[in-house]
């Protein structure tokens, strides 16, 4: 059954849709009707920001260990509830439910961690360079902030957001994707559930351009202290656009081509797993999916041949089964991956599957788990010989794709990985140590693993990209917390006279023509 779907503004659903509405359907079995979503305008987007502007004062007196007692609230919420959101994620976005399950992990586990910031949020005592005055530094929030997340993981990556933010005594306007909608509804009301009062989180369901008119009257109007924005490299670069216009940083989380380097001295069958599970889980539709592999041109042939093998015997289909992966997230993004694959060039060789493109009866994928027709299910593909100068080499192609190219030494290897200009994650397959940090020191990617997936962070290790992936910001563990605070220093001169710093200085003379005798 379908619900309907409202903005929450103030602790009160916004009164009509002055926007329209828009279905969220399950994109594996599209009949099936998720949620119907009204969207708010820009002005309704406006007024979340001030109601959040107005409750901020108030909850950032509520005293920071008090604010950690609710995020611990919030994960063990989520946890007593962790299968139910996780079948409305795989219901709604189609990810398989073991991954939907690990999602919903994530929410949990960010927070365990951030639970204990409340009791934390450590400043520092400084010495002063003068007597009988003491300096400090505090961390401040920034106020109130509008979180824009995407919906390839509806609930895991908004709670990297909204959980340092609201710990750190920030207000929240979350605008999540739309067709997430009721993901995203259901991870609201398992928050307010610990207790939050009004105002202090509201979600706004609206379109991009509408969201963009809305931050801008924000913005204008001093009720949006920062901005967090997860999607794609257009969009964000828009969004730091109009952020730096009014002076702001916002924390940026964009898109990537992951590289994956396969050198000699791997386990083959290692790397063959770990590229499988990058480059197709979740239908390749994670920002940090595997874009390109580079193997050494030693063991390209069969490195290759025992991808494909993997990669056609893998099961696709149903996301409730057990899958590798199953639908596109929706229309959106099949219709997208479409022109994706229309870069295929005559020079490449196209690997891993049956056929390329939409899986249905004249288009059959052997092994697939359901019925095809049913959604948006789309072959692996794995494109050999891609070249720097090909589109599907240097652009993000969200969806089940996987390039391939060959390499001869490290730095030629280092070269190619950084060559798209993106920066999120990276990965090498090596059992050489002097390998894996040359590799490590030239890469420009803010997250480096050795011998593991470019997907799946752990939830405490600073998470973001550079170049075309973001802004430098990171989010998750304690890194995130220099997004959601500004260091306000203080100092404390209880000498009852004024005391100059580097004039009123005491100086003891030092002999620097000081030597030892031979
Ligand atoms: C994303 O795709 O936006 O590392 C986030 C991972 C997940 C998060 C991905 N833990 O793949």
């Amino acid at each position: 059954m379908a619900s309907t779907l409202v903005s929450i503004i103030d602790g009160r659903p916004a009164e009509g849709s002055p926007a329209g509405t828009v279905s969220s359907p399950n994109p594996s079995r599209l009949t099936d009707l998720v949620a119907e979503v009204e969207l708010a305008d820009a002005s309704t987007f406006a007024a979340a920001c001030a109601a959040a502007k107005r409750a901020q004062q108030l909850w950032a007196g509520i005293p920071a260990p008090v604010r950690g007692r609710v995020v611990a609230a919030i994960g063990r919420i989520v946890e007593a509830n962790k299968e139910s959101l996780a079948r409305l994620v795989t219901r709604e976005l189609g990810k398989p439910y073991r991954e939907a399950l690990g999602e919903v992990q994530e929410i949990i586990d960010t927070c365990d961690f951030f639970l204990g910031e409340g009791r934390r949020l450590y400043g520092q005592t400084v010495p002063s360079e003068m007597p009988d005055k003491q300096l400090f530094t505090f961390r401040v929030p920034v106020g109130a902030v509008a979180v824009v997340t995407a919906g390839n993981f509806p609930v895991a990556v908004p709670s990297w957001y909204l959980v340092p933010a609201l710990v750190t005594g920030n207000t929240v306007v979350w605008k999540p994707a739309e067709y997430a909608a009721a993901s995203a509804m259901a991870l609201f009301e398992l928050i307010q559930a610990a207790g939050l009062p009004d105002g202090v989180l509201n979600i706004v369901f609206a379109d991009g351009a509408t969201t963009f008119g809305g931050l801008e009257q924000g913005l204008r109007g001093g009720t949006i202290d920062k901005i967090g924005f997860t999607g794609s490299t257009a969009v964000g670069a828009r969004i730091g656009e109009l952020a730096g216009r009014h002076l702001q940083v916002p924390c940026l989380e964009l898109g990537g081509k992951n590289p994956m380097v396969v050198t000699p001295s791997t386990d083959i069958e290692l790397a063959v797993e770990g590229a499988l599970f990058s480059g197709f889980g979740t239908a390749g539709q994670r920002c940090t999916s595997l874009g390109t592999i580079i193997v050494h041109e030693s063991i390209h042939d069969e490195f290759l041949a025992r991808f494909a093998a993997a990669t056609s015997a893998a099961p696709v289909g149903d996301p409730a089964q057990d899958v590798l992966y199953g639908p596109m997230l929706d229309q959106r993004f099949a219709t997208r991956f479409e022109e994706y694959l229309g870069w295929i060039q005559v020079h490449h060789k196209v690997l891993g599957s049956s056929g390329v493109g939409k899986i249905g009866p004249t288009n059959p994928r052997a092994g697939f788990i359901g019925d095809p027709e049913a959604g948006l299910f789309y072959h692996p593909t794995i494109v050999d010989g891609v070249q720097p100068r090909d589109a599907l080499f240097r652009q993000e192609t969200f969806g089940p794709v996987v390039g391939v190219t060959t390499y001869t030494d490290m730095q030629d290897a280092i070269a190619l990985a950084n060559a798209p200009g993106y920066g999120l994650s990276s990965a090498i397959y090596t059992n050489d140590p002097r390998e894996a940090f040359e590799f490590r020191r030239g890469i420009s990617a803010g997250m480096v693993s050795v011998n593991n997936s470019t997907s799946g962070a752990e939830a405490h290790l600073p998470f973001g990209g550079n170049g075309q992936s973001g802004n430098g910001s990171r989010q998750s563990g304690i890194w995130v917390l220099d997004q959601f605070t500004r260091w306000q220093a203080m100092n404390w001169d209880y000498s009852g006279r004024l005391q100059k710093a580097q004039m009123d200085v005491a100086d003891l003379t030092a002999d620097l023509s000081y030597r030892l005798q031979p």
